[in-house]
Order: structure tokens, then C-alpha cells, then sequence
């Protein structure tokens, strides 16, 4: 009777008409659904749709919907993953014989409050799991208190678990994972007495804090999970009394101390997971009284001791003591156990041989013994059973082979024994395992050769078998293995010729044969190679021409071909790849080195090839002249005895001070082209009122010459103790920039160096910088529509792509940022600022590379740890330009929130986001670009770009030159308008 004041008014109407004994209750319910249908739910995947007036007004039939036996009342409401949006439905509560409402992984959102659950006081059975509700868990009236299970998980709830949680009389299940609380693990809970699974995990908002004593008066518990929810402290002595527990995971957090002596009287537990803390101290001997258990998962932390005989002596199926400080041997008594499948005993110190009959009772599915010290032959029975999936031995000092017994393990996936002393010839049989996708054998001493029977491991995408003493034929049927990714068959002894066949394994991306005695030829049909990145035979006898079809392989960075028999000239085409490492030294080549060769950093790689010759490198042979003295060969003559004449004249310079200039002051002056002013128009104007900028190695002055042309010049910071830094900033800079001439690279005109300073004069760019303009506010960035911002992104990427594949040897920025590219009176973008440019070197090569390179938030995160930078540095640093251009943003700014930069904030926003999704398209692009709502085609295709130039690993960013054609092709994508 009380109820009936809560259902909404329009149910009067239908009381009055539906007043008729048994059918009352069932249409009531019917108007109900009906009606929360329309009024609070919104349907938008039309998933209710047979929710529809029927002539019986029963809604018994309608999905979702569950009533009692008779068909007389509505019981059960089912919606899971039905993708409904809307607030809470509270209105279903208004069914007073509702007992389950699931409503879980919908849209479901905003705030839940006590009012609106307030009718829902008859429900048993509540789940809101993986909705969208936010803010903080309401308080739940006292008028629920039928509950049995209350499931609150994945959503964002916010602040502390409310105090009514701890006054559900029946409750037997709570779980409140992946939310948002922020508050500790409340001792209240504890009075739950009826409680069976307690769930609250995946949660590190909260309050770093102990696990409460109180939690062994949950005496009925079967299921506590408490994983990432930073509990610290000590396991506490009172989980002894948690009588029927069955799953105990308390992993994850960083608790501390020993694991209390009590967990050996929870005689019901089944798993104990406890990975990843920070326990210490030996593992509980009384743990073998559980007889129970079946899993134990102690890894991850900092234990220390024996292999506990005890532990070794029960019927676990899963142990994991991985990741400990763990020593001394594996006990025999092990290899009894009957149920083990997984065996992890990672980076421990175990020591001694591990028991030889492991496998042969058990169907071991994963063994994991790698680094510890373990000596002595692998188990022979480890496959008894056939269902071992995983061998992992790697880093031991195993000896001995590789039992005949392996090689009927079909089931074997992954192997990896590499860095042991294992010998002996492998089976033919073991090559041809059908499972097997990743099998590495690196660094042992096996011999003999491999079977043609691996034809039949079709899964391989891996065979890295280096460092052996492999010997015979490289067999013709790898080339059936279409999977492999990568072959490293280095230092071994390998003979006769390359498999020609290997040239169609089309994902190949690296072969690395170096080391070996193969001959013939190498083979040249590469066309199928578009992922080799890595080709490496160097050190065999390779005889014959290099192929120049390898200069077409699209991603090949390494190439070492050296120490071989090869002939012929070095082909022209090699010089169309952008390598990291190039050798084809020690070979019998001959004839003059291509032109995009003719470099100090190639020396080293070509060295050792007596009929090498170089018009250009002087440690080669000069090449013999057949042809008449060209104009080519005049122009470099004279160049050389310019360049001759001026440096004597910088050396006479240098050592009298006076001789050269008839002013006071001495200069040496370059002028790139024909100006129309020198020195003297120039030095008196650097002054302060002239000056416009600091670059990161000088000034900027803005001058009008006589001429009336307006020039920058640039005064790096000099003299004094500097000079030698400043010597070479000026020399780099002036030797780069020389050689270059391109539209989107600013042109230098003139450079002058005096006793105690060095100018370098350029074109003026009326605009200033693309910094500036963008994030200035005196410049306001709303002068720069989406149109000019494309065209400028577009500009300075082919300045960049220039510099990366038009100079021989590459040019590297190694400073592009927004305030090195400088927009003239059309914002036709120009790259400046080479101060610290260098042009590409090869290893061992770069310690003149000092300086940490690029500017803050823009330098590519492999910097941090290779300390090297190559082209696709420079295209991570234009990738964060472009979202510069796209956001407005600075590459730091504050708004990003702590230890974000703009990479990770625009990744972050833009994955979180479906295809056209308008809300997320307003957070990211600039506001002040005033885009039509919602129409971000353009800038979506520029923002993809971004992300790939901004790729954690530099070999998934795109090269510069590609970058230019994915932005012109969203140029020609554009609706013409
Ligand atoms: C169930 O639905 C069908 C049509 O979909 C209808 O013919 C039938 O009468 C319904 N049964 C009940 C008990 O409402
Ligand atoms: C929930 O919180 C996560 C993490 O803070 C956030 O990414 C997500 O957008 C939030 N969802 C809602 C609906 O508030
Ligand atoms: C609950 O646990 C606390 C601390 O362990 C204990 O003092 C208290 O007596 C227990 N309460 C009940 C009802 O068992």
C-alpha cells in the first residue's frame, strides 16, 4: 500500500481501468516499462523496440524482461550490453515485485543519488557494472536492505565507499572495482557477515593504507580481490580466521614485510596471488598444509631463502616465484608433483641442476627458468606429456643437447634457450615442429646442419640461430616458411650457396648471414623485399656484383656486404637509400665510387677495395682521367685554389690581426651572391634598438642596408672563452647553409667574421617566426587561418625532406621547431637556425656531437637513451610542429597537465575519440581557427600525420619525403570550395 504512493500519477488512470484482479498487477508493469521507455531512457540502438503496446497489456514477452511463473508480475529486468543511455531508471523501481535489475555495460551516466535509488528498496540483485556514472557514491537508504549482490564496478565513482555499505544484512557479494575512490578500505565493511566475494580492485586513486584487521571477520569470504589498490603495510596476523576463503589476491600493491605464518591455516584456499609487493623474508614452510591449493603466485618480490622443500612437495598446477632473490637448488621431490602445468622460477639465483624427471608427471604447459645459474642437461621428459607450449632456458649454463625427445613436442610454441652452453647436433625432426612461431638457439654450441624438414614449421616468423656452430647447406625449403620476419643464422659455419628462393619471403624485414662460409652470388630478384630493413652478409665469400636492385628495396637501412670477393663497380642505385650503416669494404670493387658515396662518412665503408677510385675522397686513388678536362673538373680547380687563397688569407689573418681590411678591424667576408653592401654597412647598426630576437647560439638585429633591402643578421654569441664553441656553430652554419638553396630554407648572403665577433647576414623574413606568430599574443594567432597553417606545414616540410634526401651526404637539423621557421611577407615558411645542424654521421663517428641536441619538448624520446640523432629526429620534432599548428598550443604547455607534453596530450585525446568525434575534435584543434563545427576533415588528415611523425620508434615514423606526399594528398582530398 505504501508503494502505491510512489508510482507516477499517470498509473491512476490505469488503476482505473485495470482494476480487475489478476491482470492488475501484470498491466501495472506493462504501464511501467512503457512508460520509463519513453521518459527515462534513451534507446538510441533501438534495442527495446518490441517494447510496444500489446492488446493483453503484458510486457512478459519483451527482451529483457523476465516475470514469475504465473505471468503475473515482473521480476526480472535484463539490459545488459544493451547500449542504452540516460541517467539511472529509477521508474523499473516503481515495479514493486522487481527483484534483478541488470543493467550492466550500457551508457548509463552522471550522478547517482540516494533519491533515485530510494525505490529501488525490493531489489536483490543490482548491477550498474561498466556504465558512465560519475561523482561520489550516494549514501543507499536503509530501506535497501534486501540486497544480495550489488555490483558497482567500471565506473568513475569518486570519494569514499558510504558508511550505509557496511549495513546490507544479506549482502554476499560487493564489487566495486575500477572506479575512482579515493578514500581507504573501510573497516565498516567488515560487518557485512554474510559476505562471499569482496571485490575492489584496479583501483589507484586510493589512499595508500593497510588492509584492515577487521577483514578476518568476513568469515564466510570465498573471494577477496584487493589488486592495485596501494595497500601498504603488512599482510595483517588476522586473515588466519578468513575460514572459507578460496581465492586470496592481494597482488599488485606494495605491501611489506613477511607473508604472516597464519596463511597456513586458511585450509579452503585455492589461490594465494601476491605478485608484485614487496614482501620479504622466506616463503611460509606451513604453506604445505594447504592442501587445497592448486595456484601460488609469489613472484615479483623481494624473498629470499631456499626453494622451500614443502612448496615443492605439493600438487600446485601454477608456481610463480619468478622475480625474487631466491637461491639454492629446485628440490627433486618436484618432479612428483602430479598437477603442475606452469613452472616460472625467472631471474632467481637458483643454482644446480633442476630435477630431471620434470615433465614426466605432470602436463607441464610453461617452464621458465631463465637467468639463474642453473647447470647440468635440460629435463628430458619436460614434452612427456605433449602439451608444453612454452621451453624458456635462456641465460643459464645448461650443457649437454637438445634431447631427441623434444622432437615430437607438436605443441611447443615458443623457445628460447639461448646463451647456454647446449652442444650436439639438433634433430631433424625438432626443425619441422608445426607450432613453433618463435625459436631462438643463439649463442650455444650446437653443430650439424638443418633439416630440410623445417619446411613444415609453416609458424615461424622467427629463427635466430647466430653464434653456433651450425654447419652444411642453408636449406631451400626456409623459403616455404612465407612467415619469417627475421633470419639471424650469423657466425656459424654455413657453406654453399644462398638459397636464390629466399628472395620471395615477402615480410622478411631482417637477414642477418654475416659470419659464415657462404659462396656465389648474391641474389638480385629482390622486388619482394619491401620490409627488409637489415641485410647483412658481410665477412663470407660472396663473389660477383653487387645487385643494383637492392638500391630499390623501399626500407633497407643497413647493409653490410663487407669482407666478401665482390667485383664489379659499386652500383649507382645503392645511393637512392637512406642508410644508417653502409659497408662494402675489403672486396675486390672496382671503378669510381658513386657520387652520392663521395663522402668522409663512407670512408670507412668503402675502404680495403683497391680499384676504388674518388675524384673527390683523398684517401682514394684519384680516378684516371680519360675523358677531356671538363668544365666540372675547371670549376672545382678554381674552387680549390679560391678556397686556397682565402683560407691563407684567414691564416695570414689569424697571426697579424691587421693585414687583411683597411679599416681597423679585421674581417674575412663571404658573400654567398651578389649584394650590394658589406661589413661596414652592417656592423654599425647591430644595436639594441635593432635587435629582434635571440637564436639559441646569438642575436637577431633586423638592418636596412643602403641598398634599401632589409636583411636579419645574426651575431653569434662570441669571443672570450666561448670562441671555440662559437667557431664551430659559425663554421657548421656557414658551410651547411652555403651549399643550400631551396625555397623553404632561408637563404644566407653574407657572413663576416671579425677578432671578437661572426655575422651571418639572411634575407629578412617579415613574418618572424611561426613561434611566434602562433603563441605570441602581440601576433595574435587569429591573423593565421587553416589554409595559411597547412601551407606552412606543408613549406617546411619540404625544406626538411630537402635537407634529408637532396644533400649528399644528409643534412640533419637536429633543431626543428616552430621558432626555427620563419614565415616571410606571403607565410611562405622558411627553415632557419642550422647553428647546431651536422650533417649525418655514422657511429662511432659522432663524438664531436656533444651537446644535447634539439629544444625542449620537441626532441624525440629515443634521444634519452641512444643519445643519437638521425633524420627521423627531425621528423618526430615536425611532427610536434604540426600540432602546434593544429592545437595552438605550445609543445609544454601547462594545460597538459603534469608530465604531459603536447605528444602525449593530443595521442591521448585523439585515440579517445571515434572517427568524427565532434567533442573530442573541439579539444584538440586551435579555437581560434574558427572551424565550422564539426567539419575537421582537413585537420584530421594533418593530425594523422602528427601522430605518425610522432611514433615512440623512429622506424614507424615516415621519412620526410613521404610525409610531403601524405600532405599533398590532403591537399588534393580537399573538397574544392
Ligand atoms: C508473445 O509475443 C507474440 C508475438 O511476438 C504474441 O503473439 C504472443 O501473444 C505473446 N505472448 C504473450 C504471453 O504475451
Ligand atoms: C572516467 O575516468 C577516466 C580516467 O580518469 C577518464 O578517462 C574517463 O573519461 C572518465 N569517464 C567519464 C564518463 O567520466
Ligand atoms: C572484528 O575484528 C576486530 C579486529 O580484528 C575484533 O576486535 C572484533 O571483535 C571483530 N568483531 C566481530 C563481530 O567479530
Amino acid at each position: 500500500m505504501e508503494k502505491e504512493k510512489l508510482i507516477l500519477p499517470f498509473l491512476l488512470l490505469s488503476l482505473l481501468m485495470y482494476s480487475n484482479g489478476t491482470t492488475f498487477s501484470i498491466s501495472r508493469d506493462y504501464e511501467i516499462l512503457l512508460q520509463v521507455k519513453n521518459t527515462q531512457i534513451d534507446d538510441q540502438n533501438k534495442s527495446l523496440k518490441d517494447w510496444l503496446p500489446n492488446t493483453q497489456h503484458n510486457p512478459c514477452n519483451w527482451t529483457g524482461i523476465t516475470c514469475d511463473s504465473r505471468n503475473k508480475s515482473v521480476v526480472t529486468i535484463d539490459l545488459t550490453e544493451f547500449g542504452i543511455y540516460g541517467d539511472f531508471p529509477s521508474g523499473f523501481c516503481h515495479i514493486p515485485t522487481l527483484q534483478n535489475l541488470s543493467l550492466g555495460t550500457n551508457f548509463l551516466g552522471n550522478v547517482l543519488s540516494s533519491h533515485s535509488i530510494l525505490p529501488c528498496s525490493n531489489l536483490r540483485f543490482l548491477n550498474l557494472s561498466d556504465n558512465l556514472f560519475v561523482g561520489t557514491l550516494p549514501e543507499f537508504p536503509s530501506e535497501i536492505f534486501e540486497l544480495r549482490t550489488l555490483d558497482l564496478s567500471l565506473n568513475n565513482f569518486t570519494g569514499d565507499i558510504p558508511v550505509s555499505f557496511g549495513r546490507f544484512p544479506l549482502l554476499k557479494v560487493l564489487i566495486l572495482s575500477g572506479n575512482l575512490f579515493t578514500g581507504a578500505i573501510p573497516p565498516f565493511l567488515s560487518n557485512l557477515s554474510e559476505l562471499t566475494r569482496f571485490e575492489l580492485a584496479y583501483t589507484e586513486t586510493m589512499k595508500p593504507s593497510p588492509l584492515p584487521s577487521e577483514i578476518g571477520n568476513l568469515t564466510k569470504l570465498e573471494f577477496l580481490y584487493l589488486s592495485k589498490i596501494n595497500l601498504i603495510g603488512n599482510i595483517p596476523d588476522t586473515i588466519f580466521s578468513l575460514i572459507s576463503i578460496k581465492n586470496f589476491d592481494l597482488s599488485q600493491n606494495s605491501l611489506s614485510g613477511k607473508i604472516p605464518e597464519t596463511i597456513s591455516s586458511l585450509k579452503t584456499i585455492q589461490k594465494i596471488e601476491l605478485f608484485d609487493n614487496n614482501l620479504s623474508g622466506e616463503i611460509p614452510k606451513g604453506l604445505k598444509n594447504l592442501t587445497s591449493l592448486f595456484l601460488l603466485d609469489l613472484s615479483q618480490n623481494a624473498l629470499t631463502g631456499n626453494f622451500p622443500e614443502q612448496i615443492a612437495s605439493m600438487n600446485l598446477s601454477v608456481l610463480n616465484l619468478n622475480d625474487n632473490f631466491l637461491s639454492g637448488e629446485v628440490p627433486q621431490i618436484l618432479a612428483s608433483n602430479q598437477n603442475l602445468q606452469h613452472l616460472n622460477l625467472y631471474n632467481n639465483s637458483f643454482s644446480g641442476k633442476l630435477p630431471q624427471d620434470l615433465g614426466k608427471n605432470s602436463a607441464l604447459i610453461e617452464i621458465d627458468v631463465s637467468t639463474n645459474n642453473f647447470i647440468g642437461e635440460l629435463p628430458k621428459f619436460l614434452c612427456q606429456r605433449k602439451t608444453l607450449q612454452r621451453l624458456i632456458t635462456f641465460r643459464n649454463r645448461f650443457s649437454g643437447p637438445l634431447h631427441d625427445e623434444y622432437s615430437e613436442c607438436d605443441s611447443l610454441k615458443y623457445v628460447r634457450i639461448e646463451n647456454n652452453e647446449l652442444s650436439g647436433s639438433v634433430s631433424p625432426s625438432f626443425w619441422n615442429l608445426p607450432n613453433v612461431y618463435f625459436l631462438k638457439m643463439e649463442h650455444n654450441k650446437f653443430q650439424g646442419s638443418i633439416s630440410s624438414s623445417i619446411s613444415k614449421a609453416k609458424g615461424i616468423t622467427k629463427l635466430l640461430l647466430a653464434g653456433n656452430r651450425f654447419t652444411g647447406q642453408f636449406p631451400n625449403e626456409v623459403c616455404e616458411l612465407i612467415r619469417l620476419v627475421e633470419i639471424d643464422i650469423g657466425n656459424n659455419r654455413f657453406t654453399g650457396e644462398v638459397p636464390t628462393c629466399i628472395t620471395g619471403l615477402k615480410k622478411l624485414q631482417k637477414l642477418k648471414m654475416q659470419e659464415n662460409m657462404f659462396i656465389g652470388e648474391i641474389p638480385g630478384n629482390v622486388t619482394s623485399w619491401t620490409e627488409l630493413t637489415e641485410l647483412n652478409l658481410s665477412h663470407n665469400r660472396f663473389t660477383g656484383s653487387i645487385p643494383r636492385e637492392l638500391g630499390n628495396l623501399p626500407d633497407l637501412i643497413y647493409l653490410d656486404l663487407a669482407v666478401n670477393y665482390l667485383t664489379g663497380k659499386i652500383p649507382v642505385e645503392l645511393t637512392n637509400l637512406t642508410l644508417n650503416q653502409f659497408n662494402v669494404s675489403d672486396n675486390k670493387l672496382y671503378g669510381e665510387v658513386p657520387s652520392g658515396f663521395n663522402h668522409q662518412v663512407y670512408l670507412s665503408g668503402l675502404m680495403g677495395n683497391p680499384g676504388l677510385c674518388s675524384p673527390v675522397m683523398k684517401t682514394l686513388p684519384r680516378c684516371s682521367n680519360h675523358k677531356p678536362f671538363s668544365i666540372v673538373a675547371i670549376i672545382v680547380l678554381t674552387f680549390s685554389v679560391v678556397l686556397l687563397f682565402v683560407c691563407i688569407l684567414w691564416f695570414l689573418k689569424r697571426k697579424s690581426g691587421t693585414l687583411v681590411g683597411k679599416s681597423k678591424r679585421a674581417f674575412m667576408t663571404t658573400a654567398f651572391q651578389r649584394v650590394g653592401f658589406n661589413e661596414e654597412d652592417i656592423v654599425p647598426f647591430l644595436t639594441n634598438e635593432n635587435l629582434i630576437g635571440r637564436g639559441s647560439s646569438g642575436q637577431v638585429y633586423k638592418v636596412k642596408v643602403k641598398t634599401g633591402q632589409i636583411v636579419a643578421v645574426k651575431k653569434l654569441w662570441g669571443g672570450g672563452k666561448n670562441k671555440q664553441d662559437t667557431e664551430s656553430a659559425f663554421k657548421s652554419e656557414i658551410e651547411t647553409l652555403g651549399r643550400i638553396r631551396h625555397a623553404n630554407i632561408v637563404k644566407l648572403l653574407f657572413c663576416c667574421s671579425g677578432d671578437d665577433f661572426r655575422i651571418l647576414v639572411y634575407e629578412y623574413m617579415e613574418n618572424g617566426s611561426l613561434g611566434d606568430v602562433l603563441h605570441e599574443e602581440k601576433f595574435g594567432g587569429v591573423l593565421m587561418d587553416w589554409s595559411k597553417r597547412f601551407g606552412i606545414a606543408l613549406g617546411a616540410s619540404q625544406g626538411l625532406a630537402y635537407l634529408h634526401h637532396d644533400c649528399v651526404p644528409a643534412i640533419v637539423h637536429r633543431d626543428v621547431k616552430s621558432n626555427n621557421i620563419l614565415l616571410d611577407h606571403d607565410f611562405v615558411p622558411c627553415l632557419a637556425d642550422f647553428g647546431i645542424a651536422k650533417t649525418l654521421m655514422r657511429e662511432g663517428t659522432e663524438c664531436a656531437m656533444s651537446r644535447v641536441a634539439g629544444s625542449y619538448g620537441y626532441i624525440a624520446p629515443e634521444y634519452a637513451y641512444t643519445l643519437k640523432v638521425t633524420e627521423k629526429s627531425d621528423v618526430y620534432s615536425f611532427g610536434v610542429v604540426l600540432m602546434e599548428l593544429i592545437t595552438g598550443k605550445r609543445p609544454n604547455d601547462s594545460s597538459f597537465g603534469e608530465n604531459k607534453d603536447i605528444v602525449k596530450w593530443v595521442t591521448e585525446t585523439a585515440l579517445s575519440s571515434s572517427h568524427g568525434d565532434c567533442i573530442t575534435w573541439t579539444k584538440i584543434v586551435d579555437p581560434r581557427l574558427n572551424l565550422d563545427t564539426c567539419h575537421y576533415e582537413d585537420v584530421e588528415k594533418v593530425l594523422n600525420v602528427a601522430l605518425l611523425c610522432t611514433s615512440a620508434f623512429p622506424i614507424s615514423r615516415p621519412s620526410m619525403r613521404r610525409v610531403v606526399e601524405l600532405l599533398k594528398d590532403h591537399k588534393l582530398a580537399r573538397p574544392k570550395s
